[in-house]
């Protein structure tokens, strides 16, 4: 049977760093809490538009499947912080990448995106319907950032990870689930943007991101650890035949757990959120190119992809991965340079929301 691999993969974090200490300046907040809360120690801020970061990401994803942009025939865009709402930043990335011969549209499942994307890319290229599937996963959150609410000011960060999806024989992507309970959406959202803000006002003070955290952090336990359990048994493993679990970065104390129920050692496990933060719908492909790039996935390697996110989304997917660990070629795409800080890049967000402290 046809199955859908990942032979090609690429990420674009911005240069732009705001760490604990700097957030200190923002927000009531301290380097402490955020490390032993979070595991996270800076994140990124962009200074271009998300379809830039895509279309990096993109074309690094590309050299290294040794593709052209006219090969690709589907782009998918996992994305809840997009351009614009009309039209989808997918068709941004479309005209920026010169896919010419591609559909192209958003998916938002917010942090489960890019899994959710996995599953439909599979899909399309199992039934024959496409052959070469681009598969982004970008965020620039910096957007929605409210320094006033601690809480969420301190976690999200921008950046973009891409993959590229095609047929093959055997391996690739075994088994998939994906799920939400949108009874329990306001636990996580940015509820004054989009078609319920009237006409002309305003952007209310509801325009960043809003979370019950604890709740939150519950839930995202539970349906990672389900759903990871579940990929596993449906791609006829037991749990000892994972090498490699590449979890959401949403907080390192989730991700613990989620190892943990699978039964698997921190060394089995990807974690890059000290790093960046939680890009969302990113922090999969980002992480999955670092581990590409680090030497930890190999020939045959079974990988477990689990995430959470706003929605309530959740999904899971379980992947053989194939002979191939070294990008085929390498792009020249890059950011344009920038000496913007951070504090620069989140004067906007300063001046309409203020600051914490
Ligand atoms: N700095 C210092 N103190 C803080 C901060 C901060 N940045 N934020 C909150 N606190 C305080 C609180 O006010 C509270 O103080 P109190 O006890 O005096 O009231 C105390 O710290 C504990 O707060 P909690 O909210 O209980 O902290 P918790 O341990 O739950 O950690 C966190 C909060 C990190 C948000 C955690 O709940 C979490 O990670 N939740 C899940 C996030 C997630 O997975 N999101 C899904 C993906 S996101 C997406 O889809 C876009």
């Amino acid at each position: 049977m046809t199955t859908a691999q990942i032979t090609g993969w690429g990420m674009a974090a911005p240069p732009t760093v705001l760490s604990n200490h700097d957030l200190e300046q923002l927000t009531e907040t301290n380097d402490e809490w955020i490390t032993t809360r979070s595991g996270i120690k800076e994140r990124r801020i962009s200074h271009v538009p998300l379809s830039d970061m895509a279309t990096v990401a993109g074309h690094r994803a590309l050299a290294a499947a040794g593709l052209e942009p006219e090969d690709i025939d589907l782009l998918i865009l996992a994305t809840c912080s997009g351009d614009t709402i009309i039209p989808s930043a997918a068709s941004f990335v479309q005209a920026k990448m010169a896919l010419t011969n591609a559909a192209a549209f958003d998916i938002n499942a917010a942090c489960s995106g890019w899994i959710y994307g996995l599953e439909h890319a599979t899909a399309m290229i199992r039934s024959g319907i496409k052959q070469r599937v681009l598969l982004i996963g970008a965020e620039r959150l910096s957007h929605y950032l409210d320094f006033t609410d601690r809480s969420t000011a301190v976690l999200f960060g921008d950046g973009a990870g891409a993959t590229v999806l095609e047929a093959a024989d055997e391996g690739g992507v075994r088994s998939t689930t994906t799920g939400i309970d949108g009874d329990a959406a306001e636990l996580l959202w940015v509820p004054g943007v989009g078609s319920n803000t009237p006409p002309g006002c305003d952007l209310p003070a509801t325009s960043g991101v809003r979370m019950n955290g604890r709740e939150v952090f519950k839930r995202a336990v539970t349906m990672m650890g389900e759903a990871s359990t579940k990929v596993v048994a449906d791609a006829g493993w037991e749990l000892e035949d994972v090498d490699l679990l590449i979890p959401h970065q949403a907080n390192m104390r989730i991700i613990d757990a989620t190892a943990r129920r699978l039964g698997l050692d921190p060394d089995k496990v990807v974690t890059n959120i000290h790093a960046y933060g939680n890009t969302s719908a990113a922090t999969i492909p980002m992480a999955l190119t670092e581990a590409i790039e680090a030497g930890r996935v190999q020939p045959g390697s079974n990988i477990v992809f689990a995430a959470f996110g706003g929605g309530l989304t959740w999904a899971a997917a379980a992947l053989t991965w194939g002979d191939r660990v070294e990008s085929i070629g390498t792009s020249d795409a890059e950011f344009p340079r920038t000496d913007q800080t951070a504090f620069d890049l989140l004067a906007p967000n300063i001046e309409y929301f203020g600051k914490g402290v």
